[in-house]
């Protein structure tokens, strides 16, 4: 018997570079798919990146968000089987974890659980690793439960930070290990290997 289709929801804000890495990944995937992307924000450019590599993508508001909104219906509809955050800002709230027990992931910018919590999102965190005079920073890759930046790690990577590294310069070693490390780790995630 073949086993079940992966269906994935990949929930951004942003740039969506990570999601565009994702789409490409699984393209061709026998078993896995990134089926929908859903920004909370319309402007976001990660679904411009999503219409032109030909997955569907829709923005949604804070309404629909709620228990009773579009997006469980959305998600429910498209048979979604897993849901993947990349640069999601919002706090996913207690229904979707019900819905979707151990069945949502997050990658964060540092390695936590230093530099996490609400607000802690993209350059905010490269700042904060470069005022507190670290020597190493890199990824996370978690579940996600109802608190920020709290699930069982999955995974973490590391870059080390030199004196003379800026924010930028630490923004760059870690998304070169996100985009890396994101797309594997979805893979052996969502068919059971960890
Ligand atoms: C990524 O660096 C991701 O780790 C971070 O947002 C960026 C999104 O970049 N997420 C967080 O900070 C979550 N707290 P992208 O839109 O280019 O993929």
């Amino acid at each position: 018997m073949s086993s079940p289709e992966i269906r994935i929801a990949v929930l951004v804000s942003g740039s969506g570079s990570n999601a565009e890495v994702i789409i490409r990944y699984f393209k061709d995937h026998p078993r896995i798919k990134v089926a929908l992307l859903l920004s909370n924000n319309p402007q976001a450019y990660a679904l411009e990146r999503a219409r032109r590599l030909e997955v569907p993508a829709r923005a949604f508001s804070r309404e629909d968000f709620k228990e009773e909104g579009a997006v469980l219906q959305w998600l429910k509809e498209d048979k979604i089987t897993h849901i993947v955050l990349a640069g999601f800002l919002w706090l996913i709230p207690r229904y979707l974890i019900t819905a979707y027990p151990d069945r949502i992931i997050n990658i964060h910018p540092a390695l936590l659980p230093k530099f996490g919590g609400k607000g802690m999102y993209g350059a905010k965190v490269h700042e904060a690793v470069k005022a507190a005079g670290e020597t190493e920073t890199g990824i996370t890759i978690h579940l996600v439960n109802e608190h920020y930046d709290e699930g069982r790690t999955l995974f973490q990577g590391r870059c080390k930070v030199e004196d003379n590294h800026s924010p930028l310069e630490i923004a760059a070693c870690v998304q070169k290990l996100e985009h890396e490390h994101y797309p594997r780790v979805i893979e052996r995630w969502t068919t059971g290997e960890m």
